[in-house]
């Protein structure tokens, strides 16, 4: 059985979220701190002391929220696979770290939470614009507590995002060129850098679709959930639902633009 996350619980989190968001803001010049930055496994792949902390207090303060949950979070070991009974919570400290280390201004921590393989809860928070992205399954959608819902618009006037798979440059040949068959049917494309922000964008109507290769669990397993419940869809690029904890190639919309989008995808 599923259990409502209460109230009480989301506000717990969300309260978490805006800490570390202020944690965020009071980053000056990190690429100058010495010891800050560190360079992960794989191509352009920074880790800093930033989301090291972050991650830090938000297991911290969930685990006391929800003691009995298992943690799967991008700066710790996950080695072992995300358990498919019982909850457990997806987390992504600084989504947008390469913006991060820029001060692009374009980051955001990402908080799902899933329970026996279904997303019961998620949260996405942008510190710069101060703005809180949330949903409880088959409750809405909200942006500062405001409702959301996904656009209408078509693919001929659809503003869509991308994400450049950047830790895998072997995608580099098909990404571009997935890129340019659907730049060439809509109104324009952007990059933003911040995988959860994207999908929240589509999820409030600002852009209409997104789409990325090999996105991970913690990447998306929140906006996943902010998206459905604002009346957006969400599949892997062969049309199937993502699998809760495993790497995707994903395609986000409004729905209305999703099968063609899907076959560009593929073409
Ligand atoms: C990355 C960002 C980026 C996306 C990458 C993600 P990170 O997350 O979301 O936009 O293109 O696929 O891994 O590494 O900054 O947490
Ligand atoms: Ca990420
Ligand atoms: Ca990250």
């Amino acid at each position: 059985m599923i259990m409502a996350v209460s109230k009480e619980k989301q506000n717990g989190i969300l309260a978490l979220m805006r800490e570390c968001g202020d944690i965020i803001l009071s980053a000056h010049a990190v690429e100058t701190q010495s010891g800050a930055i560190t360079v992960k496994p794989g191509e352009a792949n920074f880790v800093t002391v930033y989301d090291v902390r972050v991650q830090e207090i938000l297991i911290g303060g969930l685990r006391a929220l929800f003691p009995d949950a298992y943690f799967y979070a991008e700066e710790k070991d996950n080695s072992a696979a995300a358990p498919a009974e019982g909850l457990c919570f997806f987390i992504d400290p600084i989504d947008g770290t390469t913006n991060f280390i820029h001060n692009m201004q374009c980051s955001a921590v990402s908080v799902g939470l899933y329970e026996n393989g279904v997303p019961v809860f998620g949260a996405v928070y942008d510190p710069y614009r101060g703005e809180m992205y949330h949903a409880a399954r088959g409750k809405g959608a909200y942006l500062n507590g405001d409702p959301i819902s996904v656009s209408s618009r078509p693919l001929e006037k659809a503003l869509i995002s991308v994400g450049t798979a950047p830790y895998n440059r072997a995608h580099a040949d098909q990404t571009f060129q997935r890129m340019c068959r659907v730049f060439l049917r809509c109104a324009d494309l952007r990059r933003c850098g911040s995988a959860a922000l994207d999908i929240c964008w589509v999820a409030c109507g600002r852009t209409d679709a997104y789409f990325e290769d090999v996105l991970s669990p913690w990447d998306y397993a929140a906006g996943a959930l902010i998206l459905k419940e604002a009346g957006g869809e969400v599949t892997t690029y062969a049309g199937q639902p993502h699998k809760p904890g495993e790497k995707a190639s994903i395609l986000c919309s409004n729905k209305v633009l999703h099968q063609t989008v899907l076959e560009l995808i593929n073409e």
